[in-house]
């Protein structure tokens, strides 16, 4: 998925532009910038390219489902549903926000599973956040129609799914809102840096006055006498990052995923080729962003067994299942409350009661379909690997299976 493999002069050029002005801040210093906004320009651009009316970049994903959090109004007290696999940003942007992150289910998409979503709804459920995990949709039309039904707003994190789509519409641009990630191992890179698309004007302006300390933006008067109508924070992204962010933008679909999507299909092939092997369901395997490649064997053992036959042919497979940052059982200080805070928030209120407490055993069915997975992950430069991935699940299938 990364898109710094292919960082190159485009990006330098992008880059001269803004040190050869001296100009890093994406506000102000209008003379010296000489027509030079090249956030507001990535913004622009990948706004165009996922259809939505707004985009507004930020300092990293998580920074982006922190803004929209907050332009949710999410507050103590309210429940916020996600999934038990995805990266703990999610959640812990959940928690940082003050509200209690209630874990759904996955289902054969290692997606949110929309049964389990459902399930989880109580009057305290103020957002929902379904992850397009690994590259490929969530199955978000039903996810949308639940939380349609009971008035829920939905934040898409698409974090790892940038340039994916479903029936032809951007991934991120069916809910609320769609937050994106560009960090260093992201489908396109800024090293640093985020998204939040919105069709919703309102919360658009909200999310650009929260994501600078509430400054209001007013055109008319210098941003020393702007004023607030709210308190924020600080979330910005610098035009260095913005600079990046355009080259990667115009190198995404036909450079990065056409890549991607060439390398999986040939992956793929060679896994189809076995018997007791089954895919994950992707809703729209045109819309696949193509980063990752997850196949499960039929129990845990045997998925064990194949990928130590893997990794000792020197392609070893991802298994999520034990995974420390991507799986509700390895989230050890989760299950365990722990933070850094005085009083123990936010796992428990001021006097001492349990906010919010989390046990092992309450994602079964995810801990099946996690246990029995396998993944590869899919990068742009593989010609060398893919022969020896290759290899290593030939030789997987004729010692296991
Ligand atoms: C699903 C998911 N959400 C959010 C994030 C957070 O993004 P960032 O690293 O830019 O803060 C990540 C990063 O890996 C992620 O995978």
């Amino acid at each position: 998925m990364p898109g710094f493999e292919i960082i190159g002069k485009e990006e330098e050029k992008e880059i001269l532009d803004v040190l050869s002005r001296k100009m890093l801040f994406r506000y102000e210093f209008d003379k010296q910038r000489e027509g030079i906004y090249k956030v507001e320009q990535f913004e622009k651009e990948f706004a165009a390219y996922c259809g939505t009316k707004h985009a507004l970049a930020v300092s990293s994903g998580s920074a982006a489902l922190r803004v929209a959090l907050a332009v949710l109004g999410i507050s103590p007290g309210d429940e916020v549903i996600t999934q038990g696999f995805t990266f703990v940003a999610t959640w812990e942007a959940i928690l940082d926000a003050g509200a209690i992150p209630v874990f759904a289910e996955i289902d054969d998409t290692f997606c949110l599973d929309p049964d389990s979503l459902a399930s989880r709804i109580t009057p305290r459920t103020k957002a929902i956040i379904p992850v397009h995990m690994c590259g490929s949709q969530a199955r978000i039309n039903e996810i949308m129609d639940i939380a349609g039904k009971n008035c829920i707003p939905v934040i898409e994190d698409t974090a790892q799914s940038c340039g994916g789509k479903l029936d032809g519409k951007a991934l991120g641009s069916f809910g609320s809102m769609g937050i994106f990630s560009f960090d260093s191992v992201k489908t396109m890179t800024t090293g640093e840096g985020g998204m939040i698309i919105t069709n919703d004007t309102d919360l658009y302006i909200k999310a650009s006055e929260y994501h600078d300390h509430g400054h209001d933006h007013n055109p008319n008067v210098g941003r020393g006498l702007e004023k607030r109508s709210f308190i924020g924070f600080n979330y910005r992204m610098m035009e260095l990052q913005g600079a990046l962010g355009l080259a990667q933008l115009r190198k995404l679909d036909d450079i990065i995923l056409a890549r991607q999507k060439e390398n999986k299909m040939r992956l793929k092939e060679a896994l189809s080729r076995i018997n007791q092997i089954t895919f994950r369901h992707i809703p729209d395997p045109d819309g696949d962003s193509a980063t990752f490649l997850i196949f499960s064997l039929p129990t845990p053992e045997k998925a064990v067994a194949f990928n130590k036959v893997m990794s000792d042919e020197g392609a070893g497979a991802v298994y999520w299942y034990n995974n420390y940052w991507h799986y509700y059982t390895e989230w050890e200080h989760l299950l365990e409350g722990k933070s850094l805070s005085r009083t123990g928030h936010p796992f428990k209120t001021p006097s001492g009661e349990v906010r919010c407490k989390y046990s092992n055993d309450a994602l079964p069915k995810t801990a099946e379909l996690l246990s029995r997975a396998l993944t590869i992950q899919v990068t742009i430069n593989m010609d060398e690997q893919i022969p020896k991935i290759i290899g290593a699940i030939e030789k997987a299938a004729e010692v296991i299976l």
